[in-house]
């Protein structure tokens, strides 16, 4: 008699570009988009891999209804702050995730945002949709220029080197904090290294691309809006952590920010109701990486990455 196959549990969703190579090989379950915790804990108990998103916590819990089979969490994200590493070492499962194939989608995505949230288009579309505008309106929706602005990257990774990248061709000065001086960028886009609070304060727009960590948390707050200032633009497509959500929302309202596009939120895919009212703010829902080219990579790095750990090979991508 044959032994069963391992059994993949997909908590929520995965494109057919990965699930397709995991249903040849395993017994898979899927949780679905709209999976409760508790139908989750029901679902996983048995699995050898557990395929998680940014929205699924892996804690101690989850991983222990799981079982002692269990031998790899494949996230669907580069980030993986969703993911108790620690519970993990301890049980022996390697965690892996899905870097470099969402570089481009993301660093274009911010700088969508970047131009969107310059140039108040989620106003002036509001105004329009609503019946509001009035022709041409020469001292209305006036923005920001990104030729010659000055944009700060907090965080100049892949993502952010990407988009550094993109706004200096057209023609943005480049300034950036890190840990580690980047020569490459400072050589090929004459991009300089700061201190976070004069970044800020030198900045037209701060782009965020730092991990979620406990030293990033609530990295912007009030005191560091007011650095970026009533003329300058904060965006986030990194994790929502990052930001104080009130403080902005009150620095958009006050005026004290001149305006802000977040692709991200701390308690997905819950929105404060202050940043859904707050003014010269573009709201999107977490679509960083969705291009197809971008997704279908992920799905298929994703079943890369299982299958090598449950054949017994390095995974392409472990992290921790
Ligand atoms: C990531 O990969 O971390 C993104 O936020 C998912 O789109």
């Amino acid at each position: 008699m044959s032994a069963s196959p391992p059994i993949v549990v997909i908590a929520r969703l995965l494109l057919p570009a990965g699930l397709e190579s995991l249903r040849a090989r395993y017994e898979v379950r899927e949780g679905g988009l709209d999976v409760t915790r508790e139908q989750l804990l029901e679902l996983v108990p048995g699995a050898a891999a557990l395929v998680a998103d940014p929205t699924v916590p892996v804690d101690a819990e989850l991983l222990n209804a799981c079982g002692e089979q269990l031998r790899v969490v494949a996230n669907f994200a580069v980030g993986y702050d969703n993911i108790d590493l620690a519970a993990c070492a301890e049980r022996r499962v390697i965690v892996t995730n899905t870097p470099e194939v969402l570089t481009e989608a993301t660093a274009e995505l911010a700088l969508a945002l970047t131009l969107a949230a310059a140039r108040r288009m989620s106003d002036a579309e509001r105004d329009l949709r609503a019946g509001r505008w009035r022709g041409l309106e020469p001292a209305a929706y006036l923005g920001l220029e990104l030729r010659g602005a000055t944009v700060g990257v907090v965080g100049l990774g892949r993502i952010g080197g990407r988009y550094a990248a993109l706004v200096s061709s057209v023609g943005a000065e480049v300034l950036y904090t890190g840990h580690n001086p980047k020569p490459e960028a400072e050589r090929e886009l004459g991009a300089r290294r700061l201190e976070l609070g004069e970044l800020l304060a030198a900045s037209d727009v701060v782009s965020l691309h730092a991990p979620s960590a406990p030293e990033t948390h609530h990295l912007i707050g009030e005191a560091e809006l007011e650095l970026i200032g009533p003329e300058g633009v904060l965006v986030n497509t990194a994790r929502g952590s990052l930001v104080d959500a009130e403080a902005l929302a009150g620095a958009l309202e006050r005026g004290t920010l001149g305006g802000a596009g977040l692709d991200v939120y701390e308690d997905e895919p819950d929105v404060p109701a202050s940043l859904l009212a707050a003014p010269r703010c573009v709201l999107l829902p977490h679509i960083g990486s969705a291009t197809v080219t971008s997704r279908n990579a992920m799905a298929r790095l994703v079943a890369e990455n299982v299958i090598a750990v449950l054949e017994g090979r390095e995974p392409p991508d472990p992290v921790g």
